[in-house]
């Protein structure tokens, strides 16, 4: 199934909870919040106190993308202001495999984060401890920035993997989703799309999300159907 995750990322911040509820109204299942240190990435965003407002607003799973060095010092934190989902980079981690430990031993979902130069194949040892995995089709640090092409390939192998290892993981992507790509990535096997820009800067989150979550739907909706007639069972 295919979920649209708002990432609050281009939402007006002074007007966060208003916000995040007209993108929940237009069908979003999931917040994306960005997480962002200055040093990992070239920008800076927010912390647990916000996340703990958000906690207030919204009843949505609350999916914490990390882009921070040394994110094992903020785990806890995250958590008891109210996280649901935490994804950390590859590339930020040098002990990924106890990061992902102790996401789990605080109650969140796990997840791995890969940038746009990291290959998937990396992440075989840990794949059966995850979650979901989420595929940077940006590098990471901003919103509204263009899709990358290849990340297509590497959702694709992301799904290839996961049957041939016999695993559940979603998988998520991040950057560029927006009303020209999103079918192209559903196609490619993602499930869980961000969208920044394309719900929040156009000034109608609910109808924005509500035209990209449909049109990520009947994309699927294909998918399903050619593979219907490719295996000739078409009831
Ligand atoms: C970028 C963030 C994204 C960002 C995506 O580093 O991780 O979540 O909000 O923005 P769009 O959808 O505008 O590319
Ligand atoms: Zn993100």
């Amino acid at each position: 199934m295919v979920e649209l995750l708002p990432s609050i990322l281009s939402a007006d911040f002074a007007r966060l909870g208003e916000e995040v509820q007209a993108a929940e109204r237009g069908g979003g299942t999931v917040i994306h919040v960005d997480v962002m240190d200055g040093h990992f990435v070239p920008n800076l965003t927010l912390g647990p106190p916000v996340v703990k407002s958000l906690r207030r607003v919204t009843h949505l799973p609350l999916d914490c993308h990390m882009m921070i060095e040394n994110p094992d010092d903020f785990v806890e934190a995250f958590a008891d202001a109210g996280a649901n989902w935490m994804s950390v980079h590859y590339e930020a981690c040098r002990h990924l495999h106890r990061t992902l430990e102790l996401i789990a031993h605080h109650g969140m979902q796990p997840a791995v984060v890969i940038n746009p130069a990291t290959e998937v194949d990396l992440l075989i040892p840990i794949l059966g401890m995850v979650h979901h995995v989420l595929v940077m089709s940006v590098n990471p640090g901003f919103g509204g920035q263009s899709f990358i092409p290849y990340s297509l390939n590497k959702i694709r192998r992301l799904k290839e993997l996961r049957q041939e290892l016999g695993l559940s993981y979603r998988i998520e992507v991040d950057g560029g989703v927006a009303h020209d790509t999103i079918a192209l990535v559903v196609e490619a096997g993602a499930e869980l799309l961000v969208a920044g820009s394309a719900v929040f800067s156009g000034g109608n989150p609910e109808q924005d999300a509500r035209e990209l979550l449909e049109a990520a739907q009947l994309a699927a909706e294909r998918m399903e159907s050619d593979s219907r007639i490719a295996t000739g069972n078409q009831s």
